[in-house]
């Protein structure tokens, strides 16, 4: 159960963790290398948005991810898109200490670190942490499925296609991670793309060079695919359902407080502290919430030709029919719709929708499995994470600006809609827009 995105815990004193004499072994290392250069080209193009192509699924690979071309030259890595934290990383061969299997050859880190006092290495640490060398940013991310990457920041150029057509390459800062270990999940990628509020993620980067709005959405298809965006040009705001981002501690992209709709009523479920998380494959309920909702569940199911197997272990809670499930539609007739219903004092209240392709999924073995699990039993404490295979056939846009959450019902099998990018862009030329559809 991959739960990658949020981050419980972050302490960057990599001093504690590696001791000092790696970092400084490190150190050496970076000096003797040949480093390229570093000039970064930004053309400054307001109101345009990066669209970016997203592979994977729910079910069965457990995870999404992009493609990015990063370095100097550029080359293609894989990562997992996470809204549930803010360091973007790559395995790296600094050389690296413990890395995982990675589809492509580690990153080569260049020399151009970001240095400690940096506002950006700050915003990674807590507020008391002091520099153990100044010319360095270590940090160390923890994720709560167990997963850690450890490592330096530094800067390199990242190159993105932009909505209008234009390329843009600019310096961007990323962790040359080289001590990983894996979470409970197998999960083969080259890093993790960070998409969280803080000054350190990518969308955030973008944004403080002028690039894009900071905003960041996803389209997941569910039927694997979709894409990824960072600007605000790719929908039309009055067709999305908005409410405003809650704040809190660990800076989550949270909708505030929610109670649990099941079958269109009200459930008694309320005060649910509900996380948006691109970077979980499952959604979560805390204990009581989850326990109340499977016993929903199996009411409705009283009578229904399902019964529950102890034979499959997928996910925690599976059921059987008489003979083995091709698709979720052979089960759908059996399940209810749930929802979120958010209120935060914006009307009228905002209702996340999860019909039962969206919390079900169909198993190896032909069962059909509960794809909400109990979030007490994965350390997420009281938080309620809505993960991948809720968002699925749905856009999901964080926007930064207006600190809001938006929705919508979308097809992810195709990029954005053209209509409303050609209606921005009409008094631009019209080969952007073909550039456009030719990217994904
Ligand atoms: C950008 O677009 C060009 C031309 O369409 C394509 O060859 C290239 O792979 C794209 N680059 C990225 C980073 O997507
Ligand atoms: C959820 O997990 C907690 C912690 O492991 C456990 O105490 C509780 O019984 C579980 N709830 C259900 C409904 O399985």
């Amino acid at each position: 159960m991959k739960i990658l995105g949020i981050v419980i815990f972050v302490v960057v004193a990599v001093s504690a963790a590696a001791g000092t004499g790696d970092n400084q072994k490190w150190w050496k290392w970076m000096s003797s290398s040949s480093g390229a250069s570093s000039s970064s080209v930004v053309n400054p193009i307001v109101s345009s948005s990066v669209v970016l192509p997203l592979y994977g699924n729910v079910y069965p690979l457990g995870y999404y991810y992009v493609q990015l071309n990063i370095g100097q030259p550029s080359r293609p890595f894989f990562l997992d898109p996470d809204t549930g934290s803010d360091l973007t990383w790559l395995q790296c061969d600094a050389p690296c200490v413990r890395c995982t299997t990675a589809p492509h050859p580690y990153y080569k880190p260049n020399n151009d670190l970001v240095p400690c006092k940096d506002p950006l290495c700050a915003s990674l640490h807590p507020r008391d942490y002091k520099c153990e060398s100044p010319e360095q940013c270590d940090y160390q991310v923890d994720y709560a499925d167990g997963g850690s990457s450890l490592g330096v920041l530094l800067n390199d150029l990242f190159t993105f296609n932009m909505t209008s057509g234009a390329r843009i390459i600019p310096r961007l800062a990323l962790g040359c991670g080289y001590d990983q270990l894996p979470g409970q999940a197998y999960h083969p990628l080259d890093g993790v793309l960070g998409l969280g509020k803080g000054k350190a993620s990518i969308v955030s980067q973008l944004h403080s060079k002028g690039l894009v709005r900071n905003v960041v959405g996803h389209c997941l298809s569910g039927r694997g695919g979709g894409f990824l965006f960072f600007g605000d040009e790719v929908y039309d705001s009055s067709r999305i359902v908005w409410t405003p981002m809650a704040h809190d501690r660990m800076k989550h992209y949270s909708a505030g407080s929610g109670e649990l709709i099941f079958g269109g009523k009200g459930t008694g479920y309320k005060n649910l502290f509900v996380v948006f998380d691109s970077g979980s494959s499952f959604s979560y309920l805390n204990s009581h919430t989850y326990q109340g909702f499977i016993s929903l569940l199996k009411k409705e199911l009283n009578g229904k030709p399902l019964r529950e197997t102890k034979d499959d272990y997928t996910l925690p809670l599976c059921w059987k029919g008489r003979r083995p499930f091709k698709t979720i539609n052979d089960v759908k007739k059996y399940f209810k719709h749930f929802a979120l219903s958010f209120s935060n004092g914006w009307k009228p209240k905002a209702q996340f929708e999860i019909p039962p392709e969206s919390y079900l999924i169909i198993s190896s073995k032909g069962s059909v499995c509960l794809g909400v699990l109990n979030g007490t039993e994965a350390g997420l404490q009281n938080v309620n994470l809505i993960g991948d295979i809720s968002m699925q056939d749905k856009m999901v846009i964080y926007d930064n600006e207006k600190q809001a959450i938006g929705w919508s019902p979308a097809n992810c099998d195709r990029p954005p809609k053209s209509n409303y990018m050609i209606i921005k862009t009409s008094n631009a030329n019209q080969v952007a827009i073909g550039k456009v559809t030719s990217i994904l």
